[in-house]
Protein backbone atom coordinates (compact mmCIF):
# COMPACT_ATOMS: atom_id res chain seq x y z
CA UNK A 1 0.00 0.00 0.00
CA UNK A 2 1.59 3.35 -1.09
CA UNK A 3 1.01 6.33 1.76
CA UNK A 4 -0.65 10.06 1.63
CA UNK A 5 1.08 13.37 2.34
CA UNK A 6 -1.24 15.77 3.06
CA UNK A 7 1.31 18.89 2.70
CA UNK A 8 1.00 22.61 3.51
CA UNK A 9 2.67 24.39 1.02
CA UNK A 10 2.81 27.81 3.09
CA UNK A 11 1.66 31.21 2.18
CA UNK A 12 3.27 31.89 -1.51
CA UNK A 13 7.06 32.38 -0.88
CA UNK A 14 8.42 28.98 -1.57
CA UNK A 15 11.23 29.46 1.05
CA UNK A 16 8.68 29.41 3.39
CA UNK A 17 8.09 25.68 3.34
CA UNK A 18 9.08 23.10 5.63
CA UNK A 19 11.80 20.62 4.88
CA UNK A 20 9.70 17.92 5.21
CA UNK A 21 7.38 19.68 3.08
CA UNK A 22 10.04 19.39 0.53
CA UNK A 23 10.82 15.80 0.87
CA UNK A 24 6.92 14.85 0.58
CA UNK A 25 7.24 17.08 -3.11
CA UNK A 26 10.31 15.28 -3.93
CA UNK A 27 9.27 11.63 -3.16
CA UNK A 28 5.90 11.89 -4.46
CA UNK A 29 4.66 9.44 -6.93
CA UNK A 30 1.62 11.96 -7.96
CA UNK A 31 0.84 15.60 -6.46
CA UNK A 32 -2.27 16.89 -6.17
CA UNK A 33 -1.80 20.72 -5.87
CA UNK A 34 -4.65 23.49 -5.15
CA UNK A 35 -4.56 26.81 -6.63
CA UNK A 36 -2.67 28.51 -4.07
CA UNK A 37 0.10 26.63 -4.14
CA UNK A 38 3.55 28.25 -5.95
CA UNK A 39 4.02 26.39 -9.10
CA UNK A 40 8.15 26.99 -8.55
CA UNK A 41 7.75 23.94 -6.02
CA UNK A 42 6.53 21.34 -8.63
CA UNK A 43 9.93 21.89 -9.69
CA UNK A 44 11.38 20.14 -7.62
CA UNK A 45 9.15 16.99 -8.14
CA UNK A 46 10.67 13.48 -10.02
CA UNK A 47 10.39 14.04 -13.32
CA UNK A 48 7.95 11.34 -13.72
CA UNK A 49 5.63 12.64 -11.10
CA UNK A 50 1.95 13.46 -12.48
CA UNK A 51 0.78 16.49 -11.63
CA UNK A 52 -2.55 17.04 -10.84
CA UNK A 53 -4.49 20.58 -10.66
CA UNK A 54 -7.38 20.49 -8.38
CA UNK A 55 -7.91 24.57 -8.22
CA UNK A 56 -10.05 26.28 -10.40
CA UNK A 57 -9.59 27.26 -13.65
CA UNK A 58 -11.67 29.61 -15.50
CA UNK A 59 -14.28 28.35 -17.70
CA UNK A 60 -13.48 24.44 -15.69
CA UNK A 61 -15.12 23.41 -12.92
CA UNK A 62 -13.08 22.25 -9.99
CA UNK A 63 -12.32 18.98 -9.22
CA UNK A 64 -15.08 18.69 -6.24
CA UNK A 65 -13.67 17.69 -2.85
CA UNK A 66 -15.57 13.84 -3.40
CA UNK A 67 -13.31 13.43 -6.54
CA UNK A 68 -9.90 14.55 -4.72
CA UNK A 69 -10.70 11.97 -1.65
CA UNK A 70 -11.19 9.69 -4.23
CA UNK A 71 -8.19 9.90 -6.30
CA UNK A 72 -6.30 10.09 -2.92
CA UNK A 73 -7.35 6.62 -2.02
CA UNK A 74 -6.79 5.11 -5.40
CA UNK A 75 -3.31 6.41 -5.95
CA UNK A 76 -2.60 4.99 -2.65
CA UNK A 77 -4.13 1.77 -3.28
CA UNK A 78 -1.74 1.62 -6.60
CA UNK A 79 0.77 1.58 -4.39
CA UNK A 80 1.99 5.19 -4.93
CA UNK A 81 3.29 7.94 -2.61
CA UNK A 82 0.93 10.77 -3.25
CA UNK A 83 1.05 14.45 -1.85
CA UNK A 84 -1.90 16.18 -1.37
CA UNK A 85 -0.06 20.40 -1.83
CA UNK A 86 -1.96 23.25 -0.35
CA UNK A 87 -1.87 26.72 0.19
CA UNK A 88 -1.00 27.72 3.78
CA UNK A 89 -1.90 25.20 6.42
CA UNK A 90 -3.50 22.15 5.16
CA UNK A 91 -5.54 22.09 8.47
CA UNK A 92 -6.12 25.84 8.46
CA UNK A 93 -9.63 26.43 6.41
CA UNK A 94 -7.78 24.24 3.43
CA UNK A 95 -9.61 20.86 4.13
CA UNK A 96 -7.31 19.08 5.24
CA UNK A 97 -9.16 17.56 8.51
CA UNK A 98 -11.40 16.04 5.71
CA UNK A 99 -8.92 14.51 3.37
CA UNK A 100 -7.53 12.79 6.84
CA UNK A 101 -10.81 11.32 7.74
CA UNK A 102 -11.50 9.36 4.32
CA UNK A 103 -8.01 8.21 4.66
CA UNK A 104 -8.58 6.92 7.97
CA UNK A 105 -11.60 5.12 7.13
CA UNK A 106 -10.20 3.74 4.30
CA UNK A 107 -7.22 2.44 6.07
CA UNK A 108 -4.77 4.07 4.13
CA UNK A 109 -1.75 5.38 5.62
CA UNK A 110 -0.93 9.24 5.83
CA UNK A 111 1.17 12.01 7.62
CA UNK A 112 0.15 15.41 8.09
CA UNK A 113 2.83 18.14 7.59
CA UNK A 114 2.21 21.62 8.55
CA UNK A 115 2.39 25.03 6.26
CA UNK A 116 2.65 28.40 7.66
CA UNK A 117 -0.68 29.89 7.18
CA UNK A 118 -1.06 33.05 5.47
CA UNK A 119 -3.52 34.57 8.44
CA UNK A 120 0.23 34.58 10.02
CA UNK A 121 2.72 34.98 6.51
CA UNK A 122 0.79 37.77 5.21
CA UNK A 123 0.69 40.00 8.25
CA UNK A 124 3.99 39.34 9.23
CA UNK A 125 5.28 40.62 5.50
CA UNK A 126 3.29 43.71 6.05
CA UNK A 127 5.03 44.37 9.29
CA UNK A 128 1.86 43.51 11.56
CA UNK A 129 3.00 41.38 14.49
CA UNK A 130 -0.69 39.52 15.73
CA UNK A 131 0.25 39.84 19.09
CA UNK A 132 2.79 42.85 20.34
CA UNK A 133 3.63 43.34 24.08
CA UNK A 134 0.61 46.15 25.63
CA UNK A 135 -1.02 45.75 22.26
CA UNK A 136 -2.97 42.82 21.54
CA UNK A 137 -2.54 39.28 23.68
CA UNK A 138 -5.49 37.59 21.59
CA UNK A 139 -5.24 36.46 17.82
CA UNK A 140 -8.61 34.64 16.46
CA UNK A 141 -8.57 32.85 12.67
CA UNK A 142 -12.12 33.19 11.12
CA UNK A 143 -13.62 32.80 7.93
CA UNK A 144 -15.71 35.70 5.80
CA UNK A 145 -17.98 33.45 5.18
CA UNK A 146 -19.84 30.96 7.85
CA UNK A 147 -23.63 30.82 8.02
CA UNK A 148 -24.10 29.20 11.08
CA UNK A 149 -21.64 31.64 12.78
CA UNK A 150 -23.72 34.66 11.71
CA UNK A 151 -25.12 35.29 15.38
CA UNK A 152 -25.52 38.02 18.16
CA UNK A 153 -23.49 35.54 20.26
CA UNK A 154 -20.65 34.96 18.18
CA UNK A 155 -19.94 38.51 17.02
CA UNK A 156 -20.30 40.07 20.37
CA UNK A 157 -18.38 37.30 21.93
CA UNK A 158 -15.58 38.11 18.89
CA UNK A 159 -15.56 41.95 19.95
CA UNK A 160 -15.69 41.40 23.36
CA UNK A 161 -12.79 38.82 23.83
CA UNK A 162 -10.19 38.96 20.70
CA UNK A 163 -8.16 41.70 20.18
CA UNK A 164 -6.33 40.64 16.81
CA UNK A 165 -9.01 39.28 13.98
CA UNK A 166 -7.28 37.27 11.08
CA UNK A 167 -10.22 36.88 8.46
CA UNK A 168 -9.63 34.21 5.41
CA UNK A 169 -11.63 34.62 2.51
CA UNK A 170 -13.46 37.97 3.60
CA UNK A 171 -13.06 40.50 1.19
CA UNK A 172 -16.24 40.04 -1.04
CA UNK A 173 -18.20 40.14 2.53
CA UNK A 174 -16.09 42.64 4.29
CA UNK A 175 -18.61 45.63 4.15
CA UNK A 176 -21.33 42.83 5.95
CA UNK A 177 -18.87 41.99 8.50
CA UNK A 178 -17.51 45.76 9.16
CA UNK A 179 -21.38 46.77 9.59
CA UNK A 180 -22.11 43.24 11.90
CA UNK A 181 -18.72 44.05 14.23
CA UNK A 182 -19.81 47.55 14.79
CA UNK A 183 -23.10 46.71 15.84
CA UNK A 184 -21.61 44.67 18.38
CA UNK A 185 -19.85 47.19 19.74
CA UNK A 186 -16.19 47.23 17.70
CA UNK A 187 -14.68 51.10 17.52
CA UNK A 188 -15.41 52.62 14.05
CA UNK A 189 -11.38 54.02 14.25
CA UNK A 190 -10.39 50.57 14.77
CA UNK A 191 -7.26 49.72 12.29
CA UNK A 192 -7.80 47.53 9.42
CA UNK A 193 -5.48 46.45 6.85
CA UNK A 194 -6.09 44.27 4.18
CA UNK A 195 -2.71 42.25 2.43
CA UNK A 196 -3.21 40.70 -1.21
CA UNK A 197 -1.19 37.95 -2.08
CA UNK A 198 0.90 38.46 1.33
CA UNK A 199 4.95 36.81 0.85
CA UNK A 200 4.49 37.14 -2.73
CA UNK A 201 6.08 39.36 -5.39
CA UNK A 202 2.34 40.72 -5.85
CA UNK A 203 2.23 41.75 -2.38
CA UNK A 204 -0.23 44.81 -2.19
CA UNK A 205 -0.96 46.41 1.53
CA UNK A 206 -3.97 48.58 2.15
CA UNK A 207 -4.24 50.18 5.61
CA UNK A 208 -7.33 52.35 7.00
CA UNK A 209 -10.26 52.05 9.78
CA UNK A 210 -13.32 50.07 9.89
CA UNK A 211 -15.04 53.24 9.09
CA UNK A 212 -13.04 54.08 5.82
CA UNK A 213 -11.47 50.78 4.06
CA UNK A 214 -13.83 50.39 2.08
CA UNK A 215 -13.57 53.38 -0.32
CA UNK A 216 -10.34 50.99 -0.70
CA UNK A 217 -11.95 47.82 -1.46
CA UNK A 218 -11.54 47.75 -5.27
CA UNK A 219 -7.73 47.74 -5.03
CA UNK A 220 -7.80 44.12 -3.62
CA UNK A 221 -9.33 40.75 -4.70
CA UNK A 222 -9.02 37.01 -3.43
CA UNK A 223 -6.71 36.38 -2.16
CA UNK A 224 -6.40 38.48 0.70
CA UNK A 225 -5.92 38.82 4.43
CA UNK A 226 -7.55 40.51 6.76
CA UNK A 227 -6.37 41.88 10.26
CA UNK A 228 -8.34 44.14 12.66
CA UNK A 229 -7.23 45.33 15.47
CA UNK A 230 -4.63 48.44 16.92
CA UNK A 231 -2.08 46.05 16.28
CA UNK A 232 -2.25 47.19 12.59
CA UNK A 233 -0.64 50.67 13.42
CA UNK A 234 2.59 48.89 14.03
CA UNK A 235 3.07 48.67 10.26
CA UNK A 236 4.14 51.80 10.28
CA UNK A 237 7.25 51.39 12.76
CA UNK A 238 7.72 47.84 11.41
CA UNK A 239 7.09 47.31 7.53
CA UNK A 240 10.04 45.78 5.77
CA UNK A 241 9.16 43.49 2.49
CA UNK A 242 7.68 46.27 0.58
CA UNK A 243 10.78 47.90 1.10
CA UNK A 244 13.03 45.33 -0.07
CA UNK A 245 14.38 45.23 -3.35
CA UNK A 246 12.61 43.45 -6.11
CA UNK A 247 15.47 41.09 -6.82
CA UNK A 248 15.73 39.86 -3.06
CA UNK A 249 12.29 39.03 -3.16
CA UNK A 250 12.02 35.15 -4.32
CA UNK A 251 8.51 34.38 -4.69
CA UNK A 252 6.42 35.03 -8.23
CA UNK A 253 2.94 32.99 -8.48
C1 LIG B 1 -9.37 28.35 1.31
S1 LIG B 1 -8.45 29.44 2.29
C2 LIG B 1 -6.98 28.50 2.47
C3 LIG B 1 -6.14 28.95 3.64
C4 LIG B 1 -4.84 28.18 3.76
N1 LIG B 1 -5.08 26.82 4.12
C5 LIG B 1 -3.89 28.84 4.76
O1 LIG B 1 -3.60 28.22 5.80
O2 LIG B 1 -3.43 29.95 4.50
C6 LIG B 1 -8.02 30.68 1.12
C7 LIG B 1 -7.85 32.04 1.76
O3 LIG B 1 -6.60 32.14 2.43
C8 LIG B 1 -6.13 33.46 2.33
N2 LIG B 1 -4.83 33.46 1.63
C9 LIG B 1 -4.19 32.41 1.10
N3 LIG B 1 -3.00 32.76 0.58
C10 LIG B 1 -2.88 34.10 0.79
C11 LIG B 1 -1.88 35.06 0.51
N4 LIG B 1 -0.74 34.74 -0.11
N5 LIG B 1 -2.10 36.34 0.90
C12 LIG B 1 -3.23 36.70 1.53
N6 LIG B 1 -4.21 35.83 1.83
C13 LIG B 1 -4.05 34.55 1.48
C14 LIG B 1 -7.17 34.27 1.59
O4 LIG B 1 -8.04 34.85 2.53
C15 LIG B 1 -7.86 33.19 0.78
O5 LIG B 1 -9.16 33.58 0.40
Amino acid sequence: MGKVYLVGAGPGDPELLTIKGLRAIKEADVILFDRLVNGELLGYAKQDAELIYCGKQPGRHALIQEEINAMLCQFANQDKVVTRLKGGDPLIFGRGGEEAFVLREQGIPFEIVPGITSGSAAPTYAGIPLTHRNVSSSVAFIAGYNPEKDTSDYWRSLVRTVETLCIYMGVKRFPDMRDRLVEHGMDQETPVAIIHWGTTKQQKTITGTLATITDQLDEVSNPSMIIIGEVVKLREHIQWFDELSADLVSSEL
